[in-house]
């Protein structure tokens, strides 16, 4: 597959901070390529959001070996800091979010700030059997997971279904054929809230 046809992602882990371009280097070597489309913070820093390092990925992305930049589990309050002391809004920032985990503060707080929420953990931390979202379900003849990835793209969330089956992965990307609808949407938003896990 041509590297123009393919999206990646790469994140700078804690052990990079301080040495940012090394880090991006090693990722790339490791990826066998020269850039990424997207390179993330992992998470904010112990005493703050990091603007220092967000201000060394913003000069690396200059330079052209990460396309875009954007963080990882940082809140609204810590993307406003980056944004507040920095100019730069990151372009995405990548949170735990599934139906049970929705917040429509949080939701509408990127969507204000223009920065795409990318969810992960789509089906590890839901209720696959949700009673809700089973009914749902079985009403479209899908599965939960095909609901939950549906849920996402239709709120405009990046979705990160993970699956080490070839035929799940098929089936978690195979949503375009069905459209929730409004209440549909609804209920599930509903849901959150009420997830009882770590
Ligand atoms: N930024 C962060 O801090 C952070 C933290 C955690 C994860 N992530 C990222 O988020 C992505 C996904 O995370 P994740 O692996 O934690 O969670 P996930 O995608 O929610 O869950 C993966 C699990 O769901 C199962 N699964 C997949 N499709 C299914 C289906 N149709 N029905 C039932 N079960 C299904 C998989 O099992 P099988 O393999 O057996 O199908 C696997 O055990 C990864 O790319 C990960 O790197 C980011």
């Amino acid at each position: 597959m041509p590297r123009g046809q393919l999206f990646l992602t790469t994140k700078l882990p804690p052990a990079g901070v301080g040495r940012e371009l090394e880090a991006l280097h090693q990722s790339l070597a490791a990826l066998g390529t020269d850039y990424v489309d997207l390179w993330l913070i992992h998470h904010p820093q112990e005493d703050g959001a990091g603007l220092e390092t967000w201000r060394r990925l913003i000069e690396v992305r200059d330079a052209g070996p990460a396309r875009a930049i954007g963080v990882s589990n940082f809140s609204l309050e810590r993307l406003d800091e980056l944004a507040r002391g920095s100019r730069v809004v990151p372009a995405v920032n990548q949170i735990r979010w599934n139906p049970f985990l929705f917040d429509r503060g949080v939701w509408k707080g990127h969507l204000a700030r223009g920065i795409v929420l990318q969810g992960y953990t789509p089906f590890r931390r839901a209720y696959l059997d949700d009673p809700v979202l089973v009914e749902i379900a079985e009403g479209h003849g899908r599965s939960p997971a095909q609901v939950i990835v549906r849920w996402h793209l239709q709120h405009g969330v990046i979705v990160m279904p993970r699956s080490a089956r070839r035929e799940r992965i098929w089936a978690n990307a195979d949503v375009a054929g069905f459209e929730l609808s409004g209440t549909e949407m609804g209920r599930l938003d509903a849901r959150g809230g009420t997830y009882r896990g770590v």
